[in-house]
C-alpha cells in the first residue's frame, strides 16, 4: 500500500508525521497536506511542534488561529499556541454555569493527586485539540506536523495518562459527593445536582473515543520521516516500539534526503555510499513496511511550488 493508497484507498482522517530532529518531517506533512487538497479532500495541517515551522515551510505566515494557505485552495493551516488554546478553553468552560466553582473544586482534588505526573501543558493542549477535531470533524483530513520523538510520544501517552487521571477523579468525586449530600441533606439542600460529575464523564468518553479513533487504521496513520543514518534507525527503533505499545497504525516509512549519484564528487560519492549501505539495512530490517524514498533536493524545500515538487515524490 502506497502512500496515496492510504489517503484514497483507505481513506485515513488522520495522518501524524513523526522521527527524528531535523530529518524533514515538517516538509513531508507540507507536502502531503498539499497533496491530499489539490486532490479534492478538505485539508487542516496542525503543528503540534511548540518550535513552529509550518509559516517557514509554507513561506507564509500561519500562526495561531487557521488560516487558509495562500496559493492551495481546501487546505488550512495550524500552529498551535498552547497558551492562546489554553485562554481559548478557560473562556468557553467559564461560560458554562457553575463551571469556575466546579473548575475550583476538581483542582483542588487534582492538587490531592500531586503523586500523579501531570502531563506537558503543551501537549495536553496539543491533544485537547486532537480531540476536538476528532469530535466534530470538520475536515476530510487532518495532517499532524509533530515535534521530534519524545515530545509527540508523550503527546501519543496522554490517552492513557488522562484517562487514568480522570476515573481517579471520577472515584474522589463519587465519594465527596456522598460526603456532601449528607451535607446537604443536614442543610435541607439536598436535590442539588452534581455537574461535575457529568463533565467528568463526558471527558472519559471522549478520551475513549479518541483512543479508538488513532488505534483505528481507516481513521489513523503514523508515518516516520526518517534519513538513511546509523542514529535515525536508533530512533525509528525506539519510535515504533511505543508506537506498537500504543497500538498505533503505523506502516509507512519515508527515507528523505538521499544523496544522488554525483559523478566526480569523492565527498558525495563517500556518502552516498554510507547512505546505500544504510538503506540497504532499512529495507531489510522494515521489508514489511511501505518505504518511500525521497533523494535530496539541491535546495532546501521551502513554498508550494517545492512542496509540489516534494508531493510528486511522495504520492507516485
Ligand atoms: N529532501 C530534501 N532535500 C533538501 N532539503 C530538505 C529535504 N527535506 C527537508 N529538507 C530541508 O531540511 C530542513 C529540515 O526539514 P524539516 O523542517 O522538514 O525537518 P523537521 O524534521 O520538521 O525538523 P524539526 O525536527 O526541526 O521539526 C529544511 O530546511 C528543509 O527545507
Ligand atoms: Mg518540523
Amino acid at each position: 500500500m502506497t502512500l496515496t493508497d492510504l489517503l484514497e484507498d483507505r481513506g485515513v482522517s488522520f495522518l501524524l508525521f513523526g522521527g527524528k530532529g531535523g530529518v524533514g518531517k515538517t516538509s513531508c506533512s507540507a507536502a502531503s497536506a498539499l497533496w491530499a487538497a489539490e486532490h479534492g479532500k478538505e485539508t487542516l495541517i496542525i503543528s503540534t511542534d511548540p518550535a513552529h515551522s509550518l509559516s517557514d515551510s509554507f513561506d507564509q505566515q500561519i500562526g495561531g488561529e487557521i488560516k487558509k494557505v495562500e496559493g492551495c485552495s481546501g487546505l488550512s493551516a495550524l500552529e498551535l499556541d498552547p497558551r492562546k488554546a489554553f485562554e481559548e478553553y478557560r473562556k468557553k468552560l467559564s461560560e458554562t454555569e457553575n463551571f469556575e466553582e466546579q473548575a475550583q473544586s476538581v483542582l483542588r482534588e487534582l492538587g490531592d493527586l500531586s503523586s500523579m505526573t501531570p502531563p506537558g501543558t503543551d501537549e495536553a493542549i496539543a491533544f485537547a485539540k486532537v480531540l476536538e477535531f476528532i469530535e466534530n470533524p470538520e475536515y476530510d483530513l487532518v495532517v499532524f506536523d509533530t515535534a521530534p520523538t519524545g515530545h509527540t510520544l508523550r503527546l501519543l501517552s496522554l490517552p492513557d495518562i488522562l484517562n487514568s487521571w480522570v476515573v481517579n477523579l471520577i472515584k474522589i468525586r463519587v465519594y465527596m459527593s456522598k460526603l456532601t449530600g449528607l451535607f446537604k441533606r443536614l442543610i435541607g439542600r439536598g436535590d442539588e445536582e452534581d455537574r461535575t460529575l457529568d463533565v467528568l464523564e463526558k471527558l472519559k468518553e471522549t478520551i475513549g473515543v479518541a483512543k479508538e479513533t488513532l488505534k483505528d487504521p481507516n481513521e489513523t496513520a503514523f508515518v516516520i520521516v526518517m534519513i538513511p543514518e546509523v542514529m535515525a534507525i536508533y530512533e525509528t527503533e525506539r519510535l515504533l516500539s511505543s508506537l506498537i505499545e500504543y497500538e498505533i497504525p503505523c506502516d509507512h516509512i519515508i527515507v528523505n534526503m538521499i544523496y544522488p549519484d554525483v559523478p566526480n564528487c569523492p565527498f558525495c560519492r563517500a556518502r552516498r555510499q554510507m547512505q546505500q549501505e544504510n538503506l540497504k539495512d532499512i529495507r531489510e530490517i522494515y521489508d514489511d513496511f511501505n518505504i518511500t524514498e525521497v533523494p535530496l533536493f539541491e535546495t532546501e524545500i521551502r513554498g508550494i511550488d517545492k512542496l509540489r515538487k516534494l508531493s510528486e515524490i511522495l504520492f507516485t
